[in-house]
């Protein structure tokens, strides 16, 4: 048996298979920023035959605050659960498991969005682009409750765990990382204290969930940036979260420089275009040698052949791709009947802008002979 189809778990849950969809904000939640029908339909699409392990959804903002994007999904308010419920529902209809993704935009948050201003661990007068104000330490220590109840609402809504966005210049990543970190308080100084936050925040997830209910963090193996946080950071960080629960990690790295809407695509780290596969694959390979709970890479990765050779080889317990199951939600259903066809995406980042907005997010590069 093909080594993707085989069975895994991250903390005590099973997963059907090691592929893994890969978060990508939707833009498809209506005024309340509820999901639509059309959100519960493109994650019954993506569970058919149960054939991807584990579905990731695109970030929920866990607090108004926090909130990036237009359309984008809110973990904030109970309202929210019924049309979470039929997301989950439909996800994991034939045997794939899904997790909600809960973030928290930090200074990469646009005041004319929220209409708050952003907040971050420092003002980042050094960064133009992330504009904002230094938080209290009141607020930051609010902050794991607020992810805390938000992965509450995920559970009561019947996904099966949470993946905090701790990568690509978000709130934990801006803490993690020294180039946004200036702090003099207990989350700032140290690496130690610049992962205060990211711990504290995931044990007060268990201790309001319970220890079964898996937490796992998306990371940037490095910031990509000059004074950003380094690979030996980033695995002397995510020690600090095994110890306090994490379950599992999804490799990335960089930072989103792009805080306006822009017509240019968008080409951070994390999104690398053109030619080559697996980029984090180094990066992980590391974090699969040294760590106990499962790794999972992705960046890059468009072909079965490449994706078997991971995890034969054993650099990654899970592979992910966010990109060709854009382009082909259908994709792992063809490799899991034989038809290991390499995925057709660019990886040119078109669909990025129209995940950014209410017009929702879809490939909208032609297919040869359409
Ligand atoms: C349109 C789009 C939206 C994305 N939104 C998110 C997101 O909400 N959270 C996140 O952690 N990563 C997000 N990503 C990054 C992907 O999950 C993934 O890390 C990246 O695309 C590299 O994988 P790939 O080469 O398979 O596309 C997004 C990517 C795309 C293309
Ligand atoms: S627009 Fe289509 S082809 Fe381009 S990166 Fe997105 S999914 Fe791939």
């Amino acid at each position: 048996m093909n080594r993707l189809w085989m069975s895994c778990s991250i903390g005590s849950l099973q997963l059907p298979s090691r592929l893994v969809c890969t978060a990508a904000g939707e833009g498809m939640c209506d005024g309340r920023f509820h999901a639509t029908p059309r959100l519960v339909e493109r994650y019954r699409e993506l569970g058919k035959a149960g054939v991807i392990g584990l579905l990731i959804t695109g970030h929920a903002f866990v607090c108004p605050e926090g909130r990036r994007r237009e359309a984008q999904i809110s973990a904030a308010d109970d309202d929210g659960i019924p049309a979470l419920t039929e997301v989950a529902t439909a996800a994991k209809a034939d045997g794939s498991r899904i997790f909600l993704q809960l973030s928290h935009g930090g200074l990469c948050c646009e005041p004319e969005l929220t209409g708050m201003p952003s907040l971050g661990p420092s003002a980042a007068a050094h960064a133009p682009e992330y504009a904002g104000r230094a938080m209290t330490t009141e607020e930051v220590q609010r902050v794991p409750e607020l992810f805390a109840r938000a992965a509450r609402r995920a559970q009561l809504a019947g996904f099966d765990g949470v993946e905090l966005h701790m990568a690509h210049g978000f709130l934990f990543s801006e803490f993690l990382s020294p180039f946004f970190n200036k702090r003099e308080d207990e989350y700032g100084g140290s690496q130690e204290n610049r992962t205060r936050l990211a711990v504290q925040t995931i044990m007060a997830v268990h201790d309001t969930c319970g220890r079964d209910f898996p937490v796992i963090a998306k990371i940037n193996s490095g910031d990509g940036v000059e004074g950003g946080m380094t690979l030996e950071m980033a695995l002397h960080s995510a020690r600090m979260m095994q110890q306090a629960g994490l379950d599992g990690l999804e490799i990335s790295g960089g930072f989103c420089f792009q805080k306006k809407q822009s017509d240019t695509p968008m080409k951070p780290v994390s999104l690398k275009s053109g030619a080559g596969i697996g980029y984090f694959r180094e990066a992980a390979r590391r974090f699969h040698k040294e760590f106990s709970i499962p790794v999972i890479m992705v960046g890059g990765i468009r072909t079965f052949d490449f994706a078997e050779e991971i995890l034969t080889r054993g650099e990654a317990d899970m592979v992910g791709m966010c990109r060709p199951l854009i382009r082909e939600p259908s994709l792992a259903r063809r490799w899991y009947r034989g038809e290991t066809v390499s995925s057709d995406c660019l990886s040119c980042n078109a669909c990025v802008k129209l995940s950014r907005t209410s017009a929702g997010l879809c490939c909208p590069v032609k297919k040869a002979g359409c």
